[in-house]
């Protein structure tokens, strides 16, 4: 299978307000346009309050903007939501679908999270579709089932390695300093690729950071990273982005 451009993405998450984004974007501009290395895709996933300023930032620069949840209908009555072409029309080109703190918090089920990457497809933007299985689920030994349900439900029909990008993510990993090994995550890989028809890049998420990157971006199958706490810190991040 030829190669697939490896993606970093920051998920900023509820964090940060206007001076405190603003910094992090310029600072990460000013080092993607300076770098004479070459660089993987990247993108900044900043609250939504951040999308507009930071997306100034980042314009004219290899770093693309991404938002961290879409709605699936395109306008409407839904107080609080935003819709996928609004996030088109401020710049994005990613949208996060289906993070397992919105199928927590918000009660996502898989059939909405396809909704909404059918939706963000609908407008040009590039779903980012999480996946990943919960501490109980991998220690009763479910979590190869959990993943690839959770794909084959949650995963627009018409997704192309062009189109949609997949995360692996697992419940347990993420922000607890916890990581699978490499092994664990090589596993998990590979049996989403075979439940996926098309070659689309599988990232991986939960405590990344600037120490283990290079182990988790050497681990076969793995094609980029969505990084949450350590994409805070522009330092770490752009470690993660030239380890990639
Ligand atoms: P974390 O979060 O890197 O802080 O574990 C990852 C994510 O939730 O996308």
């Amino acid at each position: 299978m030829a190669e697939l451009r490896r993606l970093i993405a920051g998920n900023w998450k509820m964090n940060g307000l206007m001076a405190d984004g603003l910094a992090r974007a310029k600072a990460l501009r000013t080092r993607a346009l300076r770098t004479k290395r070459p660089l993987p895709d990247i993108a900044l996933c900043p609250p939504a309050t951040l999308l507009a300023a930071v997306g100034k930032v980042l314009a004219g620069s290899p770093i693309a903007l991404g938002a961290q949840d879409c709605h699936q209908a395109e306008k409407g009555a839904h107080t609080g939501d935003i819709a996928a072409p609004m996030l088109a029309e401020l710049g994005c080109r990613h949208v996060i679908v289906g993070h397992s703190e919105r199928r927590a918090n918000h009660g996502e089920s898989d059939a909405q999270v396809r909704a909404k990457a059918e939706a963000a497809l609908r407008c040009g933007l590039i779903p980012i579709v999480c996946v990943g299985e919960s501490a109980e689920q991998r220690r009763a030994g479910q979590h190869l089932s959990v993943i690839g349900g959770q794909v084959e439900r949650s995963l627009p029909s018409a997704a192309t390695p062009e189109t949609v990008v997949v995360a692996y993510e697992p419940v347990w990993a993420i922000g607890t300093g916890l990581t699978p090994t490499p092994q664990d995550i090589e596993e998990a890989h590979k049996h989403l690729r075979t439940t996926l028809d098309a070659p689309i890049r599988l990232l991986y998420g939960g405590s990344a950071n600037a120490a283990n990157a290079k182990t988790l971006l050497a681990t076969p199958g793995v094609d980029g990273l969505l990084v949450g706490g350590a994409s805070l810190d522009a330092d770490a991040f752009w470690k993660m982005v030239l380890a990639a």
